[in-house]
């Protein structure tokens, strides 16, 4: 049975039902229980490119399949019309925020689907990959959607989806652009197995570590991460967390160097990055611990003689210096009174009065032309 989307008015697509022209409101959870409900709270929107997305469907667009697969799902009260819909996300909040909204969600999407909507990434190569991961997760006939905003390179990349598909469709609404296509045999093979392997995993330059496209830094060991790793001090020991710790670069340096470090937990929300630390920290089980977490939630665990960090200070495409707070605040939550922090940033991020907020004293150790190390100790 196939069925359309069903209220794809505009009160999914960029205005609020009860808008009288205010900014899109929605009240956080309730926003799936009911789809015609008048939000209280004010919120961020929905993603756009999802917006953009979901318009391809509806009474005069494609059907709604009956099975689909979203790679980078993220909740949308739209999908809660569709008879069955999973997600994959190895973003940890994002993932939270899918779960929360009561939809399925798999690690590892394996089998066939008649439909695979797609939210690509940010670089060139994990994008790329991950239209070649759609296509083998279609099944013949199967219908490919995915959606960019414009400033993501969404017509660069429709043009690179239109190469290896042949005929596409495509429209534009939001700042984003929505494409599609179908699986069928015109597709250029050798062209998805050249997006495929430039997804896979591989060493990062000058070092035995390996890393993906898509998490981050994964060519080159970070300079700021490199800066912090020179400094750290002679006397780490004891039990130390890793906040947003990446493909392990610093917990690696701090497993090989550091044997009075008794414990090393690594906390990263990006499940791929995670599972290239596991890779590249593998010589250390006696002492490393892996954690699929969202840091700025707090860490759930105390009485750390240590953290390091190099904080993300990018939420999507947009600056975020309240993610690099949150971690400073996680920090002071899990120290040790007396504990101490290790955290490296650019120079112009304004975190030392978030540390004196957090009940830290701190100080300035080194800095470079781009980088500073703030060290800092829980009062
Ligand atoms: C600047 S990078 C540092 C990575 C790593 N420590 C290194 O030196 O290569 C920040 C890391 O924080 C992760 N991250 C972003 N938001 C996060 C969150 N809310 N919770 C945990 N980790 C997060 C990113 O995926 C990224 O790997």
């Amino acid at each position: 049975m196939e069925r359309n989307a069903g209220p794809l008015t505009n009160s999914f697509l960029g205005k609020p039902p009860c808008d009288g022209g205010k900014p899109y409101v929605r009240e956080p959870r309730a926003f799936l229980a009911s789809s015609r409900a008048c939000y209280p709270f004010i919120l961020p929107p929905v993603n756009p490119a999802l917006d953009t997305l979901l318009l391809a469907f509806g009474p005069e667009g494609l059907a709604v399949p009956e099975r689909t697969l979203f790679l980078g799902a993220e909740p949308h009260p739209a999908l809660k019309d569709w008879p069955g819909v999973l997600g994959w996300q190895p973003f940890k909040p994002k993932a939270v925020a899918w779960d929360t909204a009561g939809f399925r969600r798999v690690d590892q999407p394996e089998g066939a689907f008649p439909c695979v909507l797609v939210l690509p990434g940010k670089s060139r190569d994990e994008t790329l990959a991950l239209f070649a991961r759609a296509y083998d997760l279609l099944e013949p006939g199967g219908l490919l959607v995915a959606s960019m905003p414009n400033t993501a390179g969404a017509a660069r990349f429709e043009k690179e989806l239109a190469k290896a598909a042949g005929s596409i469709g495509s429209l534009q609404k939001h700042k984003c652009r929505a494409f599609h296509a179908v699986k069928n045999d015109g597709w250029n093979l050798a062209l998805l197995a050249e997006w495929r392997s430039a997804g896979e995993r591989k060493p990062v330059a000058g070092t035995e570590f390996i890393a993906e496209a898509g998490v981050f830094s994964p060519d080159h060991v970070d300079p700021a991460s490199a800066l912090l790793a020179k400094h750290l001090p002679g006397d780490l020991r004891g039990k130390v967390a890793d906040l947003g710790a990446g493909w392990g670069f610093l917990s690696q340096e701090i497993a090989r160097r550091f044997p009075a470090v008794t414990r090393l937990d690594l906390f990263e929300a990006d499940a791929r990055a995670l599972a290239c630390a596991e890779h590249n920290l593998a010589a250390f089980p006696e002492v490393a611990r892996f954690h699929w977490h969202d840091v700025a939630a707090g860490l759930g665990e105390v009485g750390y003689d240590a953290v390091v960090t190099n904080p993300p200070f990018h939420s999507g495409q947009k600056t975020d210096v309240g993610l690099g707070k949150a971690f400073i605040h996680a920090a002071a939550g899990a120290l040790k009174r007396g504990g101490r922090l290790f955290l490296v940033a650019n120079r112009q991020l304004p975190y030392e009065a978030e540390l004196e907020a957090a009940g830290f004293s701190w100080r300035k150790p080194a800095e470079d032309s781009t980088f500073k190390l703030l060290f800092a100790t829980k009062r």
